[in-house]
């Protein structure tokens, strides 16, 4: 596979999750390579309308060498925080059909040592989704307090040894910079206790702390707690959200969110008559979908991605 390539996961749960309409107006807020926007697509006819945003310069210089020929198709460079603004400024608030967010980072992103989000690949240890804004991992670990560390690896990674690693972090930029992903993965190795190397454990030990360190340099998840809320005034009635996350920090906030907006608010639960403003704005649809066996055998991202899907009352 290419190293431009991203194989978009739960494809059939999100087109069938967004309730396609071939007019419709949908928006792929991480955009990523396109995967689910060209499928989503192919759905729609001439008068249908896709707006793909991703805050990832390369996402949409790549989309634009093969999508700008569309007239149903815009794509904007952003961060997903700014639905409203977006959506706002096209006059389409109320007006679209389906909201699609599928979180965290592409495998390009992953693949492309340069990035810095791989502990397997050598590389700047930058990790910014935008490289042109906000700080890179390696400057941001180079000004973060112990504790602050700590607090951020063991909520952001729900790393156990966070404690263990920030004071292994602070002892080895005493000495020099840390400014590669090599020599940040080999810092946590050396924190953590063995038995990595004599019995391999399923995941390296710097994942957590990768994972941590990267929600962090992005803001991923105060990111996505603005877009969920932006959602409501974005999406028609029967419009569709669709969220796949893929560690539990994101799905608990979409979970809650989902939960929250479908019920009216505590004063108000249960009265025979409730104000406009304090009735539910969404209907949860099902459970929580998981990629099925054949498909995670065929591509490991999807093996912990969830979907939730919720309809705008
Ligand atoms: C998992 S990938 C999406 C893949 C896409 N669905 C596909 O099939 O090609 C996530 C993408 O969302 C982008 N992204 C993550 N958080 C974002 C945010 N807050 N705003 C805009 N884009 C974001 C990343 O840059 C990345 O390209």
């Amino acid at each position: 596979m290419s190293s431009n390539a991203h194989v978009p996961v739960l494809l059939g749960p999100v087109l069938r999750g967004l309730k396609i309409k071939p007019d419709g107006c949908y928006v792929d807020g991480t955009f990523g390579r396109g995967g689910h926007s060209r499928e989503i697509l192919k759905q729609l006819n001439a008068n249908g309308r896709l707006i793909g945003i991703d805050r990832d310069p390369q996402a949409i210089a790549s989309a634009a060498r093969t999508l700008t020929d569309d007239p149903r198709v815009e794509l904007i460079r952003g961060v997903c925080a700014q639905l409203g603004t977006f959506i706002r400024d096209r006059e389409l608030v109320g007006k679209v059909d389906g909201l699609l967010l599928d979180l965290g980072v592409s495998s390009p992103q992953l693949d492309e040592a340069d990035r810095g989000f791989s502990f397997l690949r050598d590389g700047p240890l930058d990790m910014r989704m935008d490289p042109d804004s906000g700080v890179s991992a390696s400057e941001w670990l180079a000004s973060v307090d112990e504790k602050e560390l700590k607090h951020v690896l063991s909520k952001f990674g729900e790393e156990r040894h966070a404690a263990r690693i920030a004071r292994a972090v602070v002892a080895a930029r005493e000495n020099a910079p840390i400014v590669r992903t090599s020599e940040l993965a080999a810092i946590v190795v050396s924190a953590v206790p063995a038995p990595y190397g004599k019995h391999r454990p399923v995941k390296h030990p710097a994942t957590k702390t990768f994972q941590a360190i990267r929600i962090a340099v992005n803001d991923e998840l105060a990111q996505l707690e603005s877009v969920l809320a932006q959602s409501i005034d974005v999406l028609r009635q029967g419009g569709r959200l669709c969220v796949i996350s893929f560690h539990s920090l994101e799905d608990r906030i979409v979970k809650r969110f989902m939960r929250d907006a479908s019920r009216e608010p505590e004063p108000y639960r249960g009265m025979p008559s409730v104000p406009d403003e304090f009735r539910p704005k969404l209907k949860v649809i099902g459970k929580a979908i998981t990629a099925k066996a054949d498909e995670i055998a065929a591509n490991r991202r999807a093996r912990s991605a969830r979907l939730r899907i919720a309809e705008r009352l």
